[in-house]
């Protein structure tokens, strides 16, 4: 076989067969294939796409390019839950506990955050002596015995996703559906769970900018999981506004926390109950949504839900003193209260701004090597659709060095008040299997 042939066909927008795909991702994994070749063929794909067959093949081989967790030592069907990424999302932070004590056996690999979108494992690390890196022995272990394990990859998972995401992000070829799906879509199979919830995330602060383009990424994702034997399911959610009212990793762990006790924000726990029903159900714990509600609603109101997290964090060796006090959590030096400048209606809140600004305090990374501050992020104290006075305080910024004015101008102009009122958006556009 010659690559070349192979660069050929897709550029002729011809479909490649399994041994084809499988030859290109042997060859980018042992080298055998320069990089320049490699670049030729995802631009090919970019521009001409790939059927759902060819995306699954692509998924398939990169899955099976490095290690595979085998959880079948777990008793009963193991789920997985991934976002797309949003700002302010801690959500596998409240619903994984959530599930857990619901019965469900949650097995999660979790990522770290890089630019405006923060990471799970970054969060959960805002708990001292928190260990996010456990052996895939220990990992296992623990999904037995309690039911939920959060970590980040072991192993050699997908080696064939990271020379190709480090070549697309140099060649203008992230943004191509089949890439991104095989992308995600092959980590998800490597990392074992029976079956997958896909978020995918729409908007200002995320990858896919409306709601069509995010239900076609979660098609193409559901299509490879269901064609490789996993239950794959997905929801539509907005990202046009931060997710909860939180930004910033200490401050994550509060609100996720307080989501656990039934105490978290309206829009948060509404999308851990929905994304709880459909994992409880694809997990066969229930047969129906109102079932399945009930019985999350009830481990939130027993205090099981907050005790499966406590349980989560002794486990992996955090401070679980942190958790029942959250004031031990780490706090910034400072909490500047930002009023509202004028009388209206919260139109727009920019949640990608926000997340860079919260990144600017020090809460995330612009650099993969730069270095986190737990304590520091955004308060907000409003939602699209409010309306605001000159009395109301829009935000509150957890800070360890002195607000610059030009900060402050950028986030004032991160809300956009405006004279006429607006409605709010559903934050679940749809759900899709
Ligand atoms: N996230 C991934 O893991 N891969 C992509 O291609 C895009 C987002």
């Amino acid at each position: 076989m010659r690559f070349v042939d192979i660069i050929d066909k897709k550029r002729e927008n011809l479909e490649l067969s399994n041994e084809e795909i499988q030859f290109w991702i042997d060859g980018v994994v042992d080298g055998s294939i320069p990089d320049y070749q490699t670049s030729a063929l995802l631009m090919a794909i970019v521009l001409n796409g790939m059927t759902d067959k060819e995306t699954a093949y692509l998924a398939k081989a990169m899955m099976h390019s490095g290690d595979v967790i085998d959880l079948s030592s777990i008793e009963g069907i193991k789920s997985d839950k991934h976002s797309t990424g949003g700002v302010g999302d801690k959500t596998s932070m409240a619903l994984g506990p959530m599930v857990a004590a619901c019965g469900l056996k949650v097995a999660k690999m979790s990522g770290r955050g890089l630019g405006h979108t923060g990471g799970t494992l970054d969060k959960l690390e805002s708990i001292e002596g928190f260990n996010c890196f456990l052996s895939e022995e220990k990992f296992i272990k623990q999904v037995k015995e309690i039911g939920v394990a959060i970590i980040g990859q072991t192993g050699d998972l997908v080696p064939a996703d990271k020379k190709l995401y480090a070549l697309r992000d140099v060649t203008s070829t992230v943004r191509s559906i089949p890439l991104i799906a095989s992308s995600i879509m092959s980590k998800k199979l490597a990392s074992g769970s029976d079956t997958i919830l896909l978020d995918v995330k729409y908007g200002e602060g995320a990858f896919m900018r409306t709601v069509q383009e995010a239900t076609e990424l979660a098609n193409a994702m559901i299509s490879i999981g269901n064609s490789l034997g996993r239950n794959t399911m997905a929801m539509i959610t907005d990202m046009n506004q931060p997710l909860g009212n939180t930004i910033g990793n200490s401050l994550e762990v509060i609100e996720a926390i307080d989501t656990l006790k039934g105490k978290g924000p309206k829009d948060f726990t509404e999308l851990c109950m929905q994304a709880g029903e459909i994992m409880l159900m694809q997990g066969k714990i229930c047969s129906t949504k109102e079932e399945a509600r009930n019985i999350l609603q009830d481990a939130v109101k027993s205090g099981k839900a907050f005790e499966k997290f406590k349980e989560m964090v002794t486990y992996q060796g955090g401070n679980v003193k942190m958790i029942e006090d959250t004031t031990l959590l780490p706090k910034s030096k400072f909490i500047t209260e930002i009023k509202c400048r004028k009388e209206g209606y919260v139109e727009k809140i920019h949640s990608e701004e926000l997340g860079i600004l919260a990144m600017l305090l020090g809460a995330g990374r612009a650099k993969k090597e730069d270095n986190i501050n737990y304590g520091v992020g955004l308060k907000i104290n409003c939602k699209k659709g409010d309306k605001v006075t000159t009395e109301d305080t829009i935000c509150y910024v957890y800070h360890d060095q002195e607000l610059q004015d030009e900060w402050i101008e950028r986030l004032y102009e991160a809300f956009l008040i405006s004279n006429t009122h607006v409605e709010n958006d559903p934050l679940i556009q749809k759900i899709l299997k």
